[in-house]
């Protein structure tokens, strides 16, 4: 049968194939589509029985009516995080949905640091002023890492692994969590307060989810703690900074720099070519005018060994719906309605 996957970018095409082909050898025919899976895009899944979801999808209630109406039985989504199906409506309409639970934290981890590295050292205004043949340092200072405060909101699995980073570079360690991680005690980290946290930190890591909880962690009040030379670094969900607060903190001086892999108002613009349109998110666009605050487009995960574990455990959850078998990454069984 044809299996049809939304929201493939061009780059993780090849390994979603070559990982789809080896898996299925010639059983089964991958047809790979950029759209995103909508109400608007739903018809082009008409008569497929397994769908692959991208985090840019949106099922809701309608989309997972449409789809099973359509013939589909199985959702084979290629990420952790689930926040774009109504499972519950997957499991009324008959649908099972599957993740992949685990990729390489790396990924995310090693970003983080890229951005922290990038805003500290004042890499992009460095390589703009040499492509321009300006080889002045104004404004370039940055400053040394050891003997510095990283404070680390969330060690779990990619907090765990930029505490490890930090630890090399010779920082002091603070983090927050709800449960403290064995990894992280035996690295040196000492568990504090969040409000101690932002007060001590020269570099601030998000990496909880995002929850009601979470939401807006860092926020005016969060802010104010924060030193006026820290850095802030998010790599997890944009909805963990309150984008009003920080500009407000950036314009009024505060902050050596941000770096920023995710961004609240971020689906509809990550991921697509805005460059031709006239730029209609004004607080996206502020925030672009700093030169101390680097935003990238939700790519942190995005090496080859975590899409190619993607591409793996994705087809390993197609394979074990088509045999009638669940895992840890089944989210909704086959007829759990
Ligand atoms: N930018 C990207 O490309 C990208 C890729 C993957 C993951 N992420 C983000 O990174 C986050 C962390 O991923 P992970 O694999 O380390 O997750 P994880 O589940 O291993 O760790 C999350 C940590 O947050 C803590 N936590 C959970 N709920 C909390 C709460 N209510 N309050 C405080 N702490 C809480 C947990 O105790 C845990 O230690 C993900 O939730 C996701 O939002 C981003």
């Amino acid at each position: 049968m044809e299996i049809v996957a939304y929201g493939v970018l061009s780059d993780e095409e090849p390994l979603l194939r070559e990982t789809f082909d080896k898996a299925f050898a010639g059983r089964h025919e991958l047809r790979c589509l950029g759209l995103f899976l909508d109400r608007d895009t739903v018809p082009t899944a008409l008569g497929h029985e397994v769908v692959i979801s991208s985090v840019n999808d949106t099922l809701d209630a309608e989309v997972l009516r449409a789809l099973a109406g359509g013939g589909t039985r199985m959702i084979a989504q290629r990420s952790t995080g689930h926040n774009n199906i109504d499972l519950r409506a997957a499991g009324e309409n008959g649908l099972s949905v599957a993740r992949v639970s685990y990729y390489s934290p790396y990924s995310v981890a090693e970003f983080a640091w890229t951005l922290a590295l990038a805003v500290n050292r004042r890499i992009v205004r460095a390589v703009q002023r040499t492509r321009e043949f300006d080889f002045r340092l104004d404004g370039l200072m940055g400053r040394d890492l050891r003997g510095r405060t990283a404070g680390v909101v969330g060690t779990g699995k990619i907090g765990t692994a930029f505490a490890r980073i930090a630890h090399g570079f010779g920082m002091r360690l603070l983090a927050w969590d709800i449960a403290e991680s064995p990894d992280c005690l035996a690295l040196g980290v000492e568990y504090v307060p969040r409000e101690r946290l932002f007060a001590e930190a020269d570099l601030v890591s998000l990496h909880v989810p995002l929850l009601p909880d979470t939401h807006h962690l860092v926020d005016t009040k969060a802010l104010a703690l924060m030193k006026d030379d820290a850095i802030l670094i998010n790599s997890s969900r944009g909805g963990l900074v309150d984008t009003d607060a920080l500009l407000e903190a950036l314009r009024a001086g505060r902050l050596s720099g941000v770096g920023l892999d995710v961004y609240e108002e971020e689906a509809g613009v990550f991921f697509l070519d805005k460059s031709l349109e006239v730029m209609t998110d004004e607080r996206l666009a502020r925030l672009m005018t700093f030169s101390n605050v680097l935003v990238t487009s939700h790519q942190a995960y995005f090496t080859r060994d975590a899409v190619g574990q993607i591409a793996e455990t994705t087809v390993t959850n197609i394979a074990d719906y088509l045999a009638g078998r669940t895992s840890d990454n089944t989210l909704v069984r086959p007829g759990t309605a």
